[in-house]
């Protein structure tokens, strides 16, 4: 028997998602000491985890031999009181990814859409093609690389079911307006939800949009969070959701019954108390980004201006040669072939992102002499 004639004919072009290099391959290949490896290829916290979070987890652990809570009721009641919604609007996921897939699992099927930027998140476009739907992807063209809305808003049909939408953007690090967003969420059908991806609203935290008033008003917004990257837990994986109670219920049917596990949900809601920690980690990426702008502009390259935690430099020559590059000298990034000529990269702490710069400069040097190219 040959799986691939028995399994479901959609996924015969489903792609395998590719993560960004664990350290322990990259030191694998190329001989390196995992320490002397700085992995700025996921967006993830550089400063470790929450340390209140950490402590949580560990006192968490001596009770792994009971199934979680499936229900989540510590953690819905703690993001509840800390986001000022009702339990019965959140969702706790595996990781804001499962929340994504849960969500399209809910709500598309064949013949349906869900449309979504070129450039998005790209667990948007398998999540739908999972479900045999079709992903409408809109252009957003070099070189700001940003969401076009109107252009969204055009792609919507009668048969548009959901549109995936995040602001700070991944892989772009671009943002839209808050009033645009709004602007864009009041525009579309009633029979539309908005999936609204914050997995980097706290990184621009006052600037960002606030739909829950909208939510609360009834329009079909479910706004997305995660614990992985301004928390650090992206181990542990656990993110929630936001929305109407009504589609808040729905996205329930789907989940299965143990989704997070108790040292998440331990550390989750530790880590919401650890607003101290948050506050460090916003700095040491306001710094960060600083620090990394100023050697682009020293090495005479172009970037996306952001304020998440990550940057796409551009002017890149043979990105997937410079991404081989810095890896073997003990730096690992994400090469982005979708935006073409460009590199992105996690900020991380001072020394790290000194040696990127210092590794880029390297490379750079090189492609001038055509010495590895
Ligand atoms: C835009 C965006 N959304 C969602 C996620 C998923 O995060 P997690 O599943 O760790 O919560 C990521 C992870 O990198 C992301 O960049």
């Amino acid at each position: 028997m040959q799986a691939e004639k028995i399994a479901q004919p959609h996924l015969l072009k489903q792609p395998i998602y590719v993560t960004g290099k664990p350290i322990a391959y990259t030191a694998r290949e190329y001989g390196l000491d995992p320490s002397q490896i700085d992995k700025l290829a996921s967006n993830e916290n550089p400063l470790g985890p929450s340390p209140k979070g950490v402590a949580a987890a560990i006192k968490a652990l001596s009770e792994a031999n009971l199934y979680p809570d499936g229900g989540c009721y510590d953690l819905t009641h703690k993001i509840a009181n800390f986001r000022h919604v009702k339990p019965e609007q959140i969702v706790i996921g595996n990781g804001s990814n499962e929340l994504l897939d849960m969500i399209a699992q809910t709500f598309l099927g064949e013949g349906d859409e869900a449309v979504m930027g070129e450039h998005g998140f790209a667990v948007y476009k398998l999540a739908t093609r999972l479900q045999n739907a079709k992903a409408v992807s809109v252009p957003m063209p070099a070189p700001d690389y940003n969401y076009n809305l109107k252009a969204m808003r055009d792609a919507v049909t009668s048969r548009t079911k959901l549109v995936f939408l995040a602001n700070p953007n991944n892989p772009t690090g671009t943002e839209l307006s808050a009033q645009a967003i709004i602007d864009f969420a009041k525009s579309l059908p009633e029979s539309t939800i908005l999936v609204m991806d914050e997995a980097y609203t706290e990184f621009i935290e006052k600037d960002a949009p606030n739909l829950l008033p909208l939510i609360e008003a009834g329009f079909p917004i479910i706004c997305c969070r995660t614990f992985s990257k301004i928390y650090g837990l992206a181990a542990l994986r656990v993110g929630y959701c936001i929305t109407r109670p009504d589609i808040a219920s729905m996205i329930q049917r789907v989940r299965e019954p143990f989704n997070v596990n108790s040292i998440a949900q331990a550390a989750a809601i530790a880590a919401l108390d650890d607003q101290e920690y948050v506050e460090k980690v916003r700095e040491n990426n306001t710094r960060g980004l600083a620090q990394l702008k100023a050697g682009f502009d020293r090495l005479g390259l172009s970037y996306v201006p952001t304020r998440s935690n990550f940057i796409s430099v551009r002017g890149i020559k043979e990105p997937m040669k410079a991404f081989d590059f810095l890896q073997r000298l003990g730096t690992i990034v994400r090469p982005q072939p979708a935006m073409g000529d460009v590199l992105r990269i996690t900020v991380g702490t001072q020394e790290q992102n000194e040696r990127f710069l210092k590794n880029l400069a390297k490379y750079l040097e090189g492609t001038s002499k055509n010495s590895f190219l």
